[in-house]
């Protein structure tokens, strides 16, 4: 009973359905109805649909193509290049010239070429206290017939000609400027606005401005390799941050430490000198000047790029391992050199720099670069970090494997290079491999993690 009446009530719905387009009653074929018919019929008024919407749709189509082919804004200025030929072929040749200076112009073209050392400025950070000694690492990497740079000293010095240094400003006075941070000095005001008053200057054709303190060694071929694969018409604040996890805790994983050095785009370091001496009153309480340019950057909303190769190095000691586990990244600086041991032994600090300048010439991409090799036969470790160390070590230590080797006797070849020995397991020394032909050197090994006293702070409420 009740599926019967579901059925009929099923097609009801669907005669409801149906009736209304057909139009007249009569003409709707039941489910049930004559088939001879209502067939034809039905097949009559699909066609029938079928072909309106078509002529429909194609009338659509052609009249809105030709509302198209109205309002396109190239045929209206081909019709006003006819029409009135004087004025719009002026404006074409004109949009001609600048489409052709676009492709072409002195302007673009010059800003597309590599960056080259002629495109930085170096800004220098020393004091009058400490040129006479520090002088000689600027000596070192600055070449004044390929560079431009400037050193800004606090008062002036005496000046020898031909030595081979960038020119000497004064920083302008700052004693208008709050600082209120105990354990910092003044002089950091002064250091942070280094990159404003370098700016001013108004040298010609600068790209990039790189700050570094007169005890950091840059490699310049390195640091154009880092900085041409940013856009400097676009803000960039490139450098990296400390080995020191304290360091990093105390000020910040996203400041460029400015003792390692860092890079800032001309149209960023433009901008920064628009607000920065404002940025620097309102942050009287910082430490040091390297904090205040990250403050002010925080301002400009512009976040640090890091890149590897920069070191501020706030380590004490040995530079050693650090060195020898150089990440396969351009060494761009070193710093903190009168803090850190010489990076050769039995060499004044200025030697060991001098005998780095020797690989540096042959392949600076590569320096200090590690790379590892095995032999398995011996069952040996070998690495290499170009330029400045060979380490063997006895068994296979993946790379990953950052301890082996941390505290073993440290021997050197007669070439100047560091060689590491692996220990026996046994505790008998491992036999020192022929080719290698080294002495054993002492190596005194101090914590890498203290602090720098130069630096850092005790934290607030702790004893030292
Ligand atoms: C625009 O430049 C093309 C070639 O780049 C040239 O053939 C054409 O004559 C130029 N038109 C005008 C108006 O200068
Ligand atoms: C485009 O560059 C070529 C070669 O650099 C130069 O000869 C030509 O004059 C330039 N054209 C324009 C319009 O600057
Ligand atoms: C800096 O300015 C203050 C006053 O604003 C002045 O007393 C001081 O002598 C100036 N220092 C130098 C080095 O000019
Ligand atoms: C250190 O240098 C001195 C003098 O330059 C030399 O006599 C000595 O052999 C050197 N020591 C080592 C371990 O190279």
């Amino acid at each position: 009973m009740k599926a019967t009446q579901k059925d009929s009530e099923r097609m009801g719905f669907w005669d409801q359905v149906r009736v209304p387009p057909s139009g007249t009653p009569t003409a709707v074929p039941g489910i049930g109805g004559p088939q001879g018919r209502a067939l034809p019929k039905l097949m009559v008024w699909l066609i029938l649909f079928v072909s309106v919407t078509y002529v429909v749709y194609t009338l659509k189509l052609v009249s809105s193509s030709h509302a198209c082919v109205d309002s396109e804004p190239f045929s209206t200025s081909r019709r006003l290049t006819a029409s009135s030929s004087d004025d719009s072929s002026s404006a074409a040749a004109a949009a001609n010239s600048s489409l052709a200076s676009a492709r072409n112009g002195t302007a673009l073209a010059e800003s597309e070429q590599r960056t080259e050392l002629r495109h930085v400025v170096f800004g220098i950070a020393a004091s009058a206290k400490l040129w006479e000694q520090r002088k000689n690492y600027i000596k070192l990497w600055y070449k004044p017939e390929e560079m431009r740079g400037i050193v800004w000293l606090d008062r002036a010095v005496a000046k020898r000609a031909g030595e081979g240094l960038p020119p000497v400003r004064i920083s302008g006075n700052t004693s208008h400027f709050k600082y209120t941070n105990r354990q910092g000095h003044r002089s950091a005001l002064r250091i942070s606005r280094i990159v404003s008053e370098t700016l001013r200057l108004g040298l010609k054709d600068v790209r990039w401005f790189v700050m570094g303190d007169d005890d950091t060694v840059f490699v310049a071929e390195n640091l154009l390799r880092v900085l041409r694969k940013y856009d400097h018409r676009q803000y960039y604040y490139i450098g990296s941050l400390s080995e020191s996890h304290l360091q990093n805790i105390y000020f910040s994983y996203g400041m460029a430490y400015g003792g390692g050095g860092f890079a800032i785009s001309y149209p960023l370091a433009a901008a920064l000198e628009r607000v920065q001496d404002r940025c620097i009153q309102r942050y009287p309480g910082l430490y040091g000047s390297d904090d205040r340019i990250q403050a002010c950057m925080a301002e400009l909303g512009v976040p640090l790029t890091k890149e590897l190769g920069f070191h501020q190095y706030d380590v004490y000691g040995n530079l050693f391992g650090l060195l020898a586990a150089h990440p396969v990244a351009p060494l761009v600086s070193l710093h903190h050199l009168d803090v850190v041991e010489p990076i050769f032994p039995n060499v004044t600090r200025v030697q060991a720099l001098q005998r780095l300048m020797v690989p540096m010439k042959l392949d600076s991409a590569g320096l200090m670069q590690q790379s590892i090799c095995y032999d398995k036969a011996r069952s040996w470790t070998v690495s290499v970090s170009w330029g400045f160390a060979v380490q063997v070590f006895r068994g296979c230590s993946p790379p990953g494997d950052r301890d082996a080797g941390a505290d073993l006797p440290q021997l050197v070849p007669e070439g100047g290079l560091h060689g590491v020995c692996f220990q026996h397991p046994a505790g008998q020394p491992e036999p020192v491999p022929e080719a290698l032909r080294v002495l054993p050197v002492q190596r005194e090994v101090r914590p890498v993690d203290k602090p720098d006293g130069e630096r850092v702070p005790p934290a607030p409420g702790v004893q030292p």
